[in-house]
């Protein structure tokens, strides 16, 4: 074998093992693709994605008032648009009442209703740090 035959041969060898590792990779990197999107939680054990899921959300769930300074207060401040203001507790407490509680109240406010943008331009709060932040402004 010549010199030129010897490097050739190396250098398909070494394409050969690198082609093999590149496929190792890629099985890997299927395997990963062809996990199930979401993981079941089950009731009284510890569920690994949910830390995640709040930190994508932003982090440790915001106090009420975080959150009510952020969306809220735009219009619950001084009633903007016919909102209950902030520390009037009889007009949230007719709504409340018209709708079964804060509970209800609380699924209004996720939907949104008239002038009242759907979770108050808080997309990524979660129902709690909602209803906290209902809580905090009706006094209820
Ligand atoms: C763009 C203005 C605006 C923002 C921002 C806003 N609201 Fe409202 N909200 C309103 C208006 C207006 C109403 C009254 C709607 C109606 O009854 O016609 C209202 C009503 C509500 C009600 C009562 C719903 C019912 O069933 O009577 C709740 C609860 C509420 N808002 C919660 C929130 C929370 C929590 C936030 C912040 C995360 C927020 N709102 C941000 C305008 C706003």
């Amino acid at each position: 074998m010549n010199l030129i035959k010897k490097f050739l041969a190396a250098q398909t060898a070494v394409l050969a093992l690198w082609a093999v590792g590149a496929q190792a990779s890629t099985n890997d990197a299927i395997a990963e693709r062809l996990k199930p999107v979401g993981s079941v939680c089950i009731a009284g054990q510890e569920c690994a994605g949910v830390g995640a899921v709040a930190a994508a959300a932003g982090g440790a769930a915001r106090s009420a008032d975080d959150v009510i300074a952020k969306h809220c207060n735009a219009c619950h401040g001084v009633g903007v648009l016919g909102a209950p203001k902030v520390g009037d507790t009889a007009a949230w407490q007719a709504r409340a009442d018209a709708k079964g509680g804060v509970e209800g109240i609380l699924k209004t406010a996720i939907a949104g209703i008239n002038a009242m943008p759907a979770k108050g331009t808080c997309n990524d709060c979660s129902d709690d740090e909602l209803l906290a932040a209902i809580k905090k402004m009706s006094g209820l």
